[in-house]
C-alpha cells in the first residue's frame, strides 16, 4: 500500500512548489518510488517538476467516452483505460507523474470518474510513495474511493486570514468524512522568522505546525529561467526545509542520504 502525502491549501500559497518539493525530499531520503498525481484540473505540477506531460486522464477519458466502437484490439474499456493511463504516466528516474486534467462532469460521466479513479488506485499501489497536489478545494480528495491519506499538508501563506483559511480546511476535512490519518499545517513564504501572531494563530488554529518555508529565492530564480525544483541546489533553504518536514513526518525513510 501506497504511503500518500495530500497538499491542501488556497490558491497561490504554494501547494504545487512544496509537493514538488516533498517528492524531491522523498526521493532524497531513501523513498523507493514516488508516483506524483497532479489533481489540479488547472495543471501545474509538471513544470514545478520540469517534465512535459503528453496526455491527462481526462483527455484519455474524453477519447474513451468519444468511441462508440470497441477499443483497439476489442479490449474491454476498463482494461484499454487501465492501459492508457499506464502508458501516459510520465517516466522519470526520480518519479513518475499523473496529471488528471479536467474531471468528466457529474451525472451521466459517473461510470467514466469511478473508472480513473479505479485505475489510478491500482496505479498507486505500484509505488512506495504517492504525492497529490490539489486543486484550492478538497473536492477531488473527497471524490476518491479509497479514503487512505495518510497525510495531509494544509500550506498557508504568512498571514492571520490564511492560518484561518487553512483552520477552515482542515474542519472541511471533517465534514466531508475524508480519511486523513494526520495532517499538518505549513507555513510558506515566510521572509524573516515567523511572526510571534502567526504563531498564535497557528496555535490556536488546532493544527500541529509541520513546518516554516522560507522564501527562497533559488525557486524564484527557477521560475524566472522555466526549469524544474530538481534543479535547485541541494542546501537550498526550502528544500532543506521540507527535507527535515518530511524526515519527521514520513516513518520508515532511511535518511541514508542525509547530510
Ligand atoms: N518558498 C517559496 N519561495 C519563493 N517562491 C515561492 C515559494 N513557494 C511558492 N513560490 C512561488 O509562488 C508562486 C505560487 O506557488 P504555487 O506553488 O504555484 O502555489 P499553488 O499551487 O498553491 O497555487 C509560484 O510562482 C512559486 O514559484
Ligand atoms: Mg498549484
Amino acid at each position: 500500500m501506497a504511503f500518500t502525502i495530500a497538499l491542501a491549501g488556497k490558491g497561490g500559497t504554494g501547494k504545487t512548489t512544496t509537493a514538488a518539493l516533498v517528492v524531491r525530499a522523498l526521493r532524497e531520503l531513501g523513498a523507493a518510488t514516488v508516483l506524483a498525481v497532479d489533481a489540479d484540473p488547472n495543471s501545474t505540477l509538471h513544470e514545478a517538476l520540469g517534465v512535459e506531460v503528453e496526455r491527462s486522464v481526462g483527455e484519455i477519458t474524453e477519447e474513451m467516452l468519444k468511441s462508440v466502437e470497441a477499443t483497439p484490439g476489442g479490449m474491454s474499456k476498463d482494461a484499454w483505460m487501465e492501459y492508457s493511463i499506464q502508458r501516459y504516466v510520465v517516466e522519470n528516474p526520480e518519479f513518475d507523474l499523473l496529471s488528471m486534467g479536467r474531471p468528466e462532469g457529474a451525472g451521466c460521466y459517473c461510470y467514466a470518474n469511478n473508472l480513473v479513479r479505479g485505475c489510478v488506485d491500482s496505479l498507486s499501489q505500484g509505488y512506495s510513495h504517492v504525492v497529490m497536489d490539489n486543486e484550492a478545494g478538497l473536492e477531488h480528495l473527497s471524490r476518491r474511493t479509497t479514503r487512505d491519506v495518510d497525510i495531509l499538508l494544509i500550506v498557508s501563506d504568512p498571514s492571520i486570514r490564511g492560518v484561518r483559511t487553512a483552520q477552515r480546511l482542515s474542519e472541511l476535512v471533517d465534514e466531508l468524512d475524508i480519511g486523513v490519518a494526520a495532517r499538518y499545517l505549513i507555513i510558506n513564504r515566510v521572509s524573516t522568522s515567523l511572526d510571534p501572531a502567526l504563531q498564535e494563530a497557528a496555535e490556536q488554529s488546532g493544527l500541529e505546525l509541520l513546518g516554516v518555508v522560507p522564501t527562497d529565492q533559488e525557486i524564484i530564480k527557477c521560475d524566472l529561467a522555466g526549469s524544474g525544483l530538481f534543479d535547485l541546489p541541494r542546501n537550498s533553504p526550502a528544500l532543506t526545509e521540507v527535507r527535515r518536514m518530511i524526515a519527521a513526518a514520513v516513518p520508515a525513510l532511511t535518511g541514508s542520504s542525509v547530510q
